[in-house]
């Protein structure tokens, strides 16, 4: 299959099990992210159902088959930060390295403008190369590295913050 039929839209409550899936995927994988917690499709549904119009969930579909997922998300409950979204995004497994991860960071650059943000943020594991690569090339720059930021399975680990001014 080629990235040509590649499809991103909204998420809705049947692609929660497709969601959980692919975020446990990450987590499991210790490259993602801090979460240790695995979910389940139903916890994901009520994730979905609870998040307004300014933080939308996408997924990113081949042949009806979604191989991955990301999120705009709130970064601060504060109102002077209503125009900074922190994000993720996350592939599965097999998919890797194919551009699905391009394709559903330029979808939510894209929605992020729509939606008047000024800023998207995040936060990662310096060593995670395909997202320190994904982010460079989509113009993100190093806002800076937390050292010892997480005791990840019994290790200190650092995390580095990246942003871009949309
Ligand atoms: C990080 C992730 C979202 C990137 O998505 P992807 O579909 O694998 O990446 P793409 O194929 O779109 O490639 C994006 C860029 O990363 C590069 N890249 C991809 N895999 C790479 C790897 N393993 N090592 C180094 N660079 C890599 C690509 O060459 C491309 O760079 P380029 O455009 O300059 O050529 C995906 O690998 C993933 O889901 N990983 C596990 C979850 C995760 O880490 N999420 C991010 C949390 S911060």
């Amino acid at each position: 299959m080629t990235l040509d039929a590649l499809t991103i839209r909204d998420a809705g409550e049947a692609d929660a099990a497709a969601i959980v899936t692919i975020y446990n995927q990450g987590i499991a994988d210790r490259i993602a992210t801090l979460e240790t917690e695995e979910r389940t499709p139903e916890e994901r549904k009520h994730w979905l159902a609870a998040r307004g119009p300014r933080h939308p969930v996408l997924v990113a579909e081949l042949d009806g088959t979604v191989v991955g997922w990301g999120s705009l998300n709130q970064f601060n409950p504060r109102k002077a930060y209503d125009f900074v979204a922190d994000f993720s995004v996350y592939v599965e497994r097999a998919w890797r390295g194919k551009g699905v991860g391009g394709g559903l960071l330029r979808a939510l650059i894209a929605r992020a403008k729509q939606l008047d943000y000024h800023k998207l943020v995040l936060s990662a594991f310096p060593w995670n190369a395909a997202g320190m690569a994904l982010y460079q090339r989509y113009g993100f720059r190093t806002v800076g590295i937390y050292k010892e930021q997480g005791l990840l399975d019994g290790e200190w680990v650092d995390t580095i913050i990246m942003e871009k001014i949309l």
